[in-house]
């Protein structure tokens, strides 16, 4: 029988275990209820990036499957606007709040005033959400996204504007850049908690007709392959701030999420992983319980950031 604590807190958000969703890769949930409960099973999901009004996204073929464990994706952010997405999946994402599991929406914008409108219209509609995750560092958007937070000066500024429009937790996504000045700047412009990494800028060009393999030049590469890099980011990132850190990159195992927490992260997220291993949730988050068990700690909080050079 296990006894380890599994709970952490992630900048306000009280989850009951580590174990988090990377933004689109998991739908809103709903998704993988044939494989197990998630409300039952998860300590938060975080929901795929919305905006204010609709996006259509970017044309198709927006994935690709790379050699070497990983896949490719320009999807462009398509959601349906914050007012849409509410009233779709507003009851569902209760039902998960109900059974413990934190719900974190993500906002999206192409200027700091879509993230503001976009943070607003949730602070008003959607009382199920338990803190916002902000997102710029998407690549594969044309205005807005990665460079809303390309630089420390621009990132602070979206954190800033922001900020005063919740009081809920508010977590930033962060491009695989620079992780150490951005974050510094994010916390001090009031962020709670930084989630790392996007997914990183790649070209994959179908050699007989010479094109891209995406309907975009480039596209965000995720999954297995860019693990070793995100650790990186993590460890590099915890050094520098002392507010919460959810790491995020190339999951796949009880091992990697591990290896997230050694490197300074308290939560940890499941992304491209979910593609291609939907029930591996229960799996991850049961060997991750054994692993710090191993540990011979009592809570999983004692190995937060325990890396020894
Ligand atoms: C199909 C797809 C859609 C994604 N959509 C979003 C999104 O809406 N917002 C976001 O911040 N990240 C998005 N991401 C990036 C993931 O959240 C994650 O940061 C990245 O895939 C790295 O983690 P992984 O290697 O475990 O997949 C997306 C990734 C994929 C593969």
């Amino acid at each position: 029988m296990v006894s380890v604590n599994m709970a952490v807190n992630l900048g306000g958000i009280a989850m009951r275990n580590p174990l988090n969703t990377a933004s689109g890769t998991y739908g809103n949930g709903w998704q993988f209820e044939g494989f197990y409960d998630v409300g039952a099973t998860m300590g938060a999901i975080t929901c795929k990036g919305v905006a204010a009004e609709p996006w259509a996204g970017n044309p198709a073929p927006r994935l690709a499957e790379l050699s070497g464990s990983a896949i490719m994706n320009s999807v462009g952010l398509q959601n349906p606007g914050v007012a849409s997405f509410v009233e779709q999946y507003g009851p569902y994402l209760q039902g998960l709040r109900d059974k413990g599991c934190q719900v974190i929406c993500q906002v999206a914008g192409h200027s700091i005033d879509e993230y503001v409108r976009a943070t607003e219209l949730y602070e008003e509609l959607a009382p199920f959400a338990s803190g916002f995750e902000i997102n710029i560092s998407c690549p594969n958007i044309a205005a807005g996204g990665a460079a809303m937070g390309a630089t420390p000066a621009a990132a602070a500024e979206v954190m800033r504007a922001v900020r005063p429009r919740t009081s809920r937790p508010i977590v930033v996504k962060m491009a695989p850049h620079d992780v150490a000045e951005i974050g510094r700047a994010l916390e001090d412009a009031g962020a709670d908690a930084l989630s790392l990494i996007n997914t990183i800028p790649g070209m994959s060009i179908d050699v007989r007709t010479r094109k891209s393999r995406l309907s975009r030049p480039t596209a965000g590469v995720s999954g297995p392959a860019i693990h070793a890099i995100a650790v990186r980011m993590v460890w590099e990132c915890a050094q520098a701030v002392s507010i919460p850190l959810c790491g995020i990159g190339g999951v796949s195992s009880a091992e990697d999420a591990a290896e997230m927490i050694l490197a300074g992260a308290t939560a940890v997220s499941l992304g491209t992983v979910n593609m291609y291993d939907p029930a591996c949730a229960p799996r991850i988050l049961a060997e991750l319980e054994q692993w710090a068990e191993l540990q011979g700690v009592s809570d999983i909080n004692e190995l937060i950031g325990a890396f020894e050079c």
